[in-house]
């Protein structure tokens, strides 16, 4: 599976000659795992129909900003949240000028100012547009903001001048936005993460368990791999596929997640725990079934789990970087503080699961990234997206550590 594998990714057509390249753009990312939204410009229609990026991409197309129909369906400000990626391809001189301005006036330019995923603009215009001062000036901007620009090519245009401005060709676009995904913050780095639920036995056919789902877990393990780490993940039980490059320790209840952590964790670089591991258990699962006795309550005796993050953040051989996660449904930011303290962790991730946007199972999420003398508010994204800048962070901060040790 490639690095496009699963990603949402949204590809905006702007209205030029090369928007037909657009259609062989988003067969390409479909070919290679992606799920693709298309946005087509008011402009874009006059080169291509929605009904082929639709069938296409295999999703219905968006065009309008003010529709109520599609607001019904997946609205704007969804549509920008739902998005690991936005590529512009085709981005005309108008579009780039638009998107320097900040402006918000029609679909395409609202999703790029939107969405919290990294923006990308495949430029394509004549050679002497593409030279002009305000386009130079306006990418420049653009640059500036970290919106990554793919191309362009130069040779013969559609006009039937000769130079830079042509639209990069659909393949070597769709590898430029795979590199995007492939940061390599993390090359030559040893990562153990945690995730989903566990599943504490009470009779051969009876559990305790909770509704972690271990997207967040997941989407951790595959973005250290995608930045050039060699991952294990330890997992309770979920119904996701496991990410590529990753070691996967399949396990069920917290004793076993306890014991597989303590056999991969020492001396990491990085340990995640993404977990929701059951704090109880009972004290022992019945061998077999437990039979209904009429009219009497059962009593079952539960014996606390071990706490599986702290005993890794005291080994002597302690990953250089502890990062545990909280998941609350009130003082979020105060009660992850004290955990971070009593657990001995370097940052906790707080998850505000009392709001259905962010709370287990769901596909987004919005978390505060607290440190001893720091903290990073991370707004609503996907998982993914969460995944990737959590990273980032702790990336510069474990470079930063072992240059000042160094
Ligand atoms: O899996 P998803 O559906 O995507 O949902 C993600 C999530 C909400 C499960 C995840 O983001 C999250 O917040 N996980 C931690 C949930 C939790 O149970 O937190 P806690 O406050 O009980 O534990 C705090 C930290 O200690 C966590 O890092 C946990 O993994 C760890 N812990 C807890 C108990 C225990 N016995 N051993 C542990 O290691």
């Amino acid at each position: 599976m490639g690095l496009l594998h699963q990603r949402h990714i949204i590809v905006a057509i702007s209205g030029g000659i090369a928007a037909y390249k657009g259609a062989e753009l988003v067969r390409l990312l479909k070919k290679q795992g992606a799920v693709v939204r298309v946005i087509l410009s008011r402009g874009a229609k006059e080169f291509i129909t929605p009904l082929t990026l639709q069938a296409l991409s295999g999703e219905p197309t968006h065009s309008e900003l003010l529709d109520e129909t599609a607001e019904a369906g997946m609205g704007h400000i969804e549509l920008a949240r739902w998005a690991d990626l936005v590529v512009i391809a085709p981005g005309t001189a108008d579009v780039i000028a638009r998107l320097a301005q900040g402006r918000a006036d029609d679909l395409l330019t609202t999703v790029a100012l939107a969405t919290p995923a990294p923006v990308a603009v495949a430029p394509a215009m004549n050679q002497q547009m593409w030279a002009h001062e305000a386009t130079q000036s306006n990418l420049e901007q653009l640059v500036g903001r970290g919106i990554q620009i793919i191309g362009p090519d130069a040779g013969e245009q559609a006009c039937g001048d000769v130079g830079p401005g042509r639209l990069l060709e659909p393949d070597a676009i769709a590898n430029a936005l795979s590199e995007q995904f492939e940061s390599r913050l993390l090359d030559g780095k040893r990562v153990v993460i945690t995730a989903g639920p566990t599943v504490e036995a009470i009779d051969p056919v009876r559990y305790l368990s909770n509704h972690s789902s271990g997207k967040m877990g997941y989407a951790l393990a595959r973005a250290c791999a995608d930045a050039g780490a060699a991952v294990t993940l330890i997992t309770g039980p979920v119904s996701l596929a496991p990410p590529s490059r990753v070691t996967v320790v399949p396990v069920t209840s917290a004793i076993e997640m306890h014991d597989a952590t303590v056999h991969c964790a020492p001396n990491a670089d990085i340990f995640i725990g993404a977990a929701a591991v059951s704090d109880y258990r009972p004290e022992s699962a019945a061998p077999e079934k437990l039979k209904k006795a009429e009219g009497q309550d059962r009593v079952i005796t539960l014996v606390q789990n071990p706490d599986i993050i702290a005993t890794v953040a005291k080994l002597s051989q302690r990953p250089t970087l502890m990062i545990g996660f909280a998941a609350e449904t009130n003082d979020v930011i105060a009660h992850a503080r004290e955990k971070r303290a009593k657990k001995g962790l370097d940052y906790i991730v707080a998850n505000d699961v009392s709001d259905p946007d962010t709370t287990f199972g769901s596909d987004q999420n919005a978390v505060h990234l607290i440190g001893e003398d720091e903290a990073h508010y991370l707004p609503l994204a996907t998982k993914q997206v969460i995944a990737e800048r959590i990273v980032s962070l702790v990336a510069h901060h474990l470079a930063a550590t072992s240059q000042t040790s160094s």
